[in-house]
Parts: structure tokens; C-alpha cells; sequence
């Protein structure tokens, strides 16, 4: 006989169970947002800071809503730099951070909503947040990217070196299994003579031996 507390944590299955059959059956779970978790970008130069979703709906311009909020640390309020109107689009909004320097990039029939900045300053580092609501999807999506203002790019040379370095230890991997492969090789065949000419001199013998033997007779 089962407890009830058995039985309950069993329908409890049996409902999480019926559920996702119905999901994927559906054949879509729920709104999500992709972003990059982090840009580096250069100053002075126009970044593109990519935000795009996915949603079991195609979107509707009457419910869709969507904005983009600039915030220094975690900690900072939002500041709301971009929005969508209906009827207008994608707008930027005025701001003294921003001035005239965000443009929407994106393709709202490709749930495509990214924007660029350009001429980035070293203020503008911080988090943007990629903020969408698709009706009837109920979730409201968040994407939220990390942008770091760098005053030089990373030196190439790094790179290179990573490069080179790692060039040298494959070649010389490869070189080291090319080189067991070939004295492998070579063992083998030299005991294959080994084991010919064993197997001659033995022949010779038995000849001998035969020969002696018969001389004997
Ligand atoms: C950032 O770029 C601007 C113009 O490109 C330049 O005047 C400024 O010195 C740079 N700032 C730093 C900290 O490199
Ligand atoms: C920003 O967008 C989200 C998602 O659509 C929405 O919930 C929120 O109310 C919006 N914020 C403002 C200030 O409009
Ligand atoms: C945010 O606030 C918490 C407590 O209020 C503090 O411990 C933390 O250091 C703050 N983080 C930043 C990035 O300022």
C-alpha cells in the first residue's frame, strides 16, 4: 500500500509529465531573448549590441512592447534610452547619455531588435537591457549585455603567440607520432626478417640434418 504523501508526489509527476507532452507538442516552449553576455567595445568607434527573440507568436505591432534601459552597475536605476511605439516604431528616446549616438539596427519582422551606438565614450560602459513582451506570450523576455569600453584593442601579438606556440607543440606532436609510427614500422619489418631468415636457417638445418641423417644411412 503507497502513503499518501506518495501518491500526491505522484500525480505531481504525472502532471509535470502531461505538461511537457503538451509543450512539445506545441512544439514551443516559451519567449526567449539571445544577447552576447559581454562586447568589448573600442572607444571612439560604433558598436552593435545584438538583441533578438524567439516566441511561439509571430509578433503583433498593436500588443508588442519592447525597450532598451542603460544602467551603470547593477545597483543604478534604468535609464530608458530606446522604446517601441506603435505607429512609430523603434525609438530612440531623448538622452543625455545617449544623445544622438543610438540607432535601432535591428528587423522587427526578424524579432531582430539590436541597435548600435556610435562613437562609444568610456561612459557608456555598463549593462543594457534588452526588454520584450510579445502578447500573447505571457513572459516578458530580459536580455542583458555587459558592454566594456576599451581605449586600445588587445595586442595581436598575444594571439600570434597563442598561435605559434600552438602551431610548434602540434608540429612537434606530430613530428613525435610520425617518428613512433615510423620506428614501429621499421621494428616490425626488421622482425620480420628476423623470423624469414630463423625460419630459412632452421629449414637449412632440418636440411642438414635430413642430408646427415641420410649420409649416416
Ligand atoms: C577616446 O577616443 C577619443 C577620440 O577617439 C580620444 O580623444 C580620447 O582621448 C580617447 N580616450 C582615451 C581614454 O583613450
Ligand atoms: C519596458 O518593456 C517591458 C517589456 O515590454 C515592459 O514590461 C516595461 O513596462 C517597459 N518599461 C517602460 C518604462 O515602458
Ligand atoms: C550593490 O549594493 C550592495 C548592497 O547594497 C553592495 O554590497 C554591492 O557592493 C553593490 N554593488 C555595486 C557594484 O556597487
Amino acid at each position: 500500500m503507497s502513503s499518501p504523501v506518495q501518491e500526491r508526489s505522484g500525480g505531481a509527476q504525472l502532471g509535470r509529465a502531461l505538461l511537457l507532452l503538451l509543450l512539445s507538442l506545441s512544439g514551443c516552449a516559451s519567449m526567449e531573448v539571445i544577447v552576447p553576455n559581454q562586447i568589448d567595445a573600442l572607444n571612439g568607434t560604433t558598436v552593435k549590441i545584438p538583441c533578438t527573440f524567439t516566441s511561439c507568436y509571430k509578433m503583433d505591432e498593436l500588443t508588442f512592447q519592447m525597450n532598451w534601459t542603460y544602467q551603470e552597475t547593477r545597483n543604478d536605476t534604468e535609464e530608458m534610452f530606446l522604446t517601441y511605439y506603435r505607429k512609430r516604431g523603434m525609438v530612440p528616446l531623448r538622452s543625455e547619455r545617449f544623445g544622438e549616438r543610438v540607432m535601432f539596427a535591428g528587423n522587427l519582422v526578424k524579432n531582430d531588435l539590436s541597435i548600435t551606438l556610435s562613437d562609444v565614450q568610456l561612459d557608456d560602459e555598463g549593462i543594457y537591457n534588452c526588454y520584450v513582451k510579445n502578447p500573447p506570450d505571457r513572459i516578458q523576455g530580459h536580455g542583458i549585455i555587459q558592454l566594456n569600453v576599451v581605449t586600445e584593442l588587445p595586442p595581436p601579438r598575444d594571439s600570434t603567440i597563442a598561435v605559434a606556440i600552438g602551431a610548434s607543440v602540434g608540429g612537434a606532436l606530430a613530428l613525435l607520432i610520425l617518428s613512433m609510427v615510423v620506428v614501429k614500422c621499421l621494428r616490425r619489418h626488421r622482425k620480420q626478417d628476423l623470423i624469414s631468415e630463423e625460419k630459412m636457417e632452421e629449414e637449412g638445418k632440418l636440411d642438414a640434418e635430413a642430408v646427415a641423417e641420410e649420409g649416416t644411412k
